[in-house]
């Protein structure tokens, strides 16, 4: 993990209300899993804190996020401009990690949360991804192109304007006699997560599941522990240092 100084190289408009912001990092930034992200200063010296952000793409130097504008934070990087230096620590948490021998991996993505997806599907060439995403209409579908990549895609949306009318939980569910699953990994709402979870336990699926949880983050690397989860063991994690991914059985959602 490194704290870099980046410069914007480009923002751009993806879906509604949702940006694509890409940076230029003084060195490579490495080898990057699904599911890590990085926190990122809004050029703002009045916010202190940096915003946690999955990441997308990870390039040699270059480096993407998506995001969906939130509040002060995510407006103002929505407002950076091409040359803007930003502040970026990264690469954080630990990311999907896809044992050997899962070959066929469904995934389920719901709103913001297929962006720390991508990676996985397009940086996995050797794995059959069964993918389900969902968004709440047409208008907030993006990244179809790198979702294309999976063996099957499947989107529905809240409104069924693109898709289906159905949520991307039950649109597995009704498919899964489909898909001989080894994994599954899922990204997306807390209400989508929980779903999954009285889902897989009611139906009896004991297919491995691991999901990337999403908490109010400071530091994002485990010092101020302001992301802290409850385990199902009674026990706690951080979500930014311990996860954010973790086995589906392993936290309270
Ligand atoms: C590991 C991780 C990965 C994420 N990846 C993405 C992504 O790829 N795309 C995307 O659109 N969003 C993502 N989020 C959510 C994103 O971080 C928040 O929407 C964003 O921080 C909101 O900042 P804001 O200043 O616009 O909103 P404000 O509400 O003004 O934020 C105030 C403070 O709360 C924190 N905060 C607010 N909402 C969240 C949240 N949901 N999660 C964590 N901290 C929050 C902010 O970091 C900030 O410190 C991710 C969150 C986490 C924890
Ligand atoms: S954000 Fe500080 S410990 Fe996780």
């Amino acid at each position: 993990m490194k704290e870099l100084i980046s410069t914007v190289k480009e923002v751009k408009l993806i879906a509604d209300n949702v940006y694509s912001l890409t940076v230029t990092l003084p060195e490579p930034v490495g080898k990057v899993r699904g599911g890590q992200f990085l926190n990122i200063s809004t050029g703002d010296s009045s916010r202190l804190l940096k915003r946690p952000l999955g990441i997308v793409k990870a390039e040699g130097c270059f480096v993407t996020v998506c995001f969906q504008v939130k509040g002060e934070g995510t407006k103002a990087l929505a407002e950076a401009r091409t040359g803007d230096k930003l502040s970026v620590l990264l690469p954080l948490g630990n990311g999907f990690i896809l044992p050997e021998s899962a070959k066929n991996i469904v995934v389920i993505g719901g709103g913001v949360g297929i962006f720390p997806l991508v990676p996985v599907i397009c940086g996995n060439g050797d794995k059959n991804f069964y993918t389900y995403i969902g968004f709440r209409n047409k208008g907030c579908a993006c990244l179809l192109d790198e979702f294309e990549k999976s063996a099957k895609l499947t989107i529905v949306t809240d409104d069924g304007s693109m898709g289906e009318r159905d949520n991307a939980v039950n649109a597995y569910l009704k498919d899964r006699e489909n898909v001989k699953a080894d994994l599954i990994i899922a990204c997306g709402p807390p209400v989508m997560l929980r779903a999954l979870k009285t889902q897989l336990k009611e139906k009896g699926i004991d297919t491995p599941c691991l999901v990337s949880l999403e908490e109010r983050m400071g530091c994002g690397i485990g010092a101020c522990l302001v992301c802290v989860c409850d385990k199902s063991d009674g026990t706690k994690a951080r979500v930014c240092k311990d996860g954010p991914v973790f086995n589906i059985d392993e936290v309270e959602l």
